[in-house]
């Protein structure tokens, strides 16, 4: 198993980069194949930045024409019971009604923020909504949502890089992985 270390700390590499880009031009040409027209493309701050911004570019080499604006949203995450909630700290400024917006996220756990968001700029009228994750951890679901678009299913450990963090650190690393 491949390791790098960042911040003093040793991280188990799950997903290196090479892997992230291969996967992410897939992503762009499955998107392109489900025919979106006039797409609004929606990344989920903070944690997809990063992703969002590579998977911008691949839609664009798919020939995808698309607008991006940015929501930011918080999740509170109560380990000890089933209560999550999320907070809008940015919404997007664009009207979506009429749209197809495809929401943009690092990870799918439990599902809220995922669900949150979908739910949101569907009951603001959009044609359609569809979601596209880099990581799937199945295991962690506490609402029933699943991607449209996934990247790649993720063990159940907390990881980080590639857009993700541990209070904001290693979102910088170019892969993603799990610290050890
Ligand atoms: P959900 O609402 O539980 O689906 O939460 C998904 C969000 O939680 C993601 O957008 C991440 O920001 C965060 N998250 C979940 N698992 C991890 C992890 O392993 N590392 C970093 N952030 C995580
Ligand atoms: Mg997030």
């Amino acid at each position: 198993m491949s390791q790098e270390s960042s911040q003093d700390r040793r991280i188990e590499i799950l997903f290196d980069a090479e892997k992230i880009a291969a996967r992410t031009q897939i992503l762009a040409g499955e998107i392109k194949t489900a025919g979106f027209a006039d797409l609004l493309v929606v990344p989920v701050l903070k944690g997809s930045f990063v992703f969002g911004a590579d998977l911008l570019r691949a839609l664009h080499a798919a020939g995808v024409t698309l607008e991006v604006d940015f929501i930011f949203l918080s999740s509170y995450r109560d380990t000890t019971s089933s209560s999550g909630q999320v907070n809008i700290l940015r919404d997007i400024e664009t009207p979506v009604r009429g749209r197809e917006v495809l929401l943009v996220d690092d990870i799918l756990e439990s599902g809220r923020t995922l669900a949150f968001a979908k739910d949101l700029i569907a009951a603001r009228g959009a044609e359609r909504v569809a979601t596209c994750v880099l990581l799937d951890k199945p295991g962690g679901r506490a609402v029933e949502i699943d991607a449209d678009f996934r990247g790649f299913e993720c063990p159940d450990v907390f990881v980080v890089g590639y857009g993700m963090d541990l209070a904001n650190r290693y979102r910088e690393l170019p892969y993603v992985g799990r610290l050890v």
